[in-house]
């Protein structure tokens, strides 16, 4: 980032923010790994200063777990001031600004992506923001609204004009969601614009898919996002091939399932046996997927509420091939928000 005084960004790949998913155990399994700039999970500016939102957990960190950065979603500048006076004490690394939410709850109140069809009041809170902060302050934004109204460029030359100091595009128009395939060409359009550092978000489901979008569009960072569920050596496998051009090795089944057991501990450890095990399994999915007949036991990780019952099933991988765990670019059942 330009200014001296603040941290830049020291690896090529960094941890998106993930609603419901980038909590502090899942954080601290990807920095494990190599990853560097981390984001908690999106928050509401309104939520944080009405403690309307059991924020505690969301909020919670540790020493490892840095950079860290906070993720605000609002519209209205002075709330975003307030959150981010309440949220100093946590001496959060960078902020970012959410333009980028697709969920209809959120963008029916002009938040989130909603923002997007509105770049002078973007640039308004970004001044704000700029001012009230220590800590770099960046916009995640989308391609644009919807097909016939793509306006990255225009909404980060305003970012720009603010005075933030890098700038996330998911190249995906907020019509699209999660579907169909990120485009380069816009990622590229507005790394061409800019003078800060552009990290591009959008397809990042292996090193090599994240090599290929700094090559073809020039970012200067990724943010990896649905590429990192139940894959955390994405972070050491991208470096490893940036530095010395060769396609890693994907782990085996025996680093598999030790990490796996490892993120379910730390799931229980934090949320508790029931819960850290309910979450967890979604995790064991993602995990597996390019299992060749893993459906049993996924029926049964499924349907299991105790730490010891899952440690027992993650065990049973074991007999299974692995398959070809890249596929999951191809696979439409990949995680992503719908509304
Ligand atoms: C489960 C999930 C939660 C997400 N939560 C956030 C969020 O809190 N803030 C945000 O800016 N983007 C969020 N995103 C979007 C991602 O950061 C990323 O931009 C998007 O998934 C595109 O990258 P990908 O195609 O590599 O997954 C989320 C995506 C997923 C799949």
């Amino acid at each position: 980032m330009p200014d001296t005084n603040k941290p830049e960004i020291p690896f090529a790949s960094m941890l998106a923010p993930l609603a419901g998913v980038s909590d502090l155990p899942f954080r601290r399994l990807c920095r494990k790994f190599g990853c560097s700039l981390a984001y908690i999970p999106m928050i509401s500016a309104k939520s944080i200063v009405y403690s309307s939102e059991n924020t505690e957990k969301m909020l919670a960190m540790h020493d490892n777990d840095r950079p860290l950065g906070i993720q605000f979603f609002g519209r209205e500048p002075d709330m975003i001031a307030k959150a981010m006076e309440i949220t100093s004490k946590y001496n959060f690394n960078t902020i970012d600004l959410n333009a980028a939410c697709p969920v209809s709850k959120v963008t029916k109140k002009g938040e989130g992506a909603g923002l997007m069809e509105d770049p002078k009041l973007i640039k308004k809170i970004l001044k704000v923001m700029v001012k009230n902060s220590d800590v770099p302050v960046s916009l995640k934004i989308r391609a644009g609204w919807s097909q016939t109204n793509v306006n990255a460029k225009e909404v980060a030359l305003y970012a720009q004009d603010a005075g933030i100091s890098a700038l996330i595009i998911h190249g995906r128009t907020r019509a699209q969601k999660y579907g169909g395939r990120v485009d380069f060409n816009i990622i590229k359009e507005v790394k061409g614009a800019l003078d800060i550092p552009v990290i591009g978000s959008g397809d990042s489901f292996s090193a090599e898919m994240i090599k290929q979008m700094m090559d073809e569009t020039g970012c200067d960072h990724v943010a990896i996002a649905r590429g990192a569920l139940g894959n955390p050596w994405i972070f050491k496998e991208t470096e490893e091939l940036l530095k010395t051009g060769k396609i890693p090795e994907r782990p085996d089944i025996a680093e598999i399932t030790e990490t796996m057991i490892e993120h379910l501990n730390a799931y229980v450890d934090f949320y508790g046996e029931y819960l850290g095990v309910m979450i967890f399994r979604k995790f064991f999915g993602w995990y597996t997927k390019g299992f060749y007949n893993i459906k049993p036991l996924r029926g049964r990780a499924f349907l299991t509420s105790t730490q010891n019952e899952m440690t027992d099933i993650i065990n049973e991988l074991h007999g299974l091939k692995t398959g070809l765990r890249r596929s999951i670019e191809n696979d439409p059942s990949f995680p992503g928000i719908t509304d």
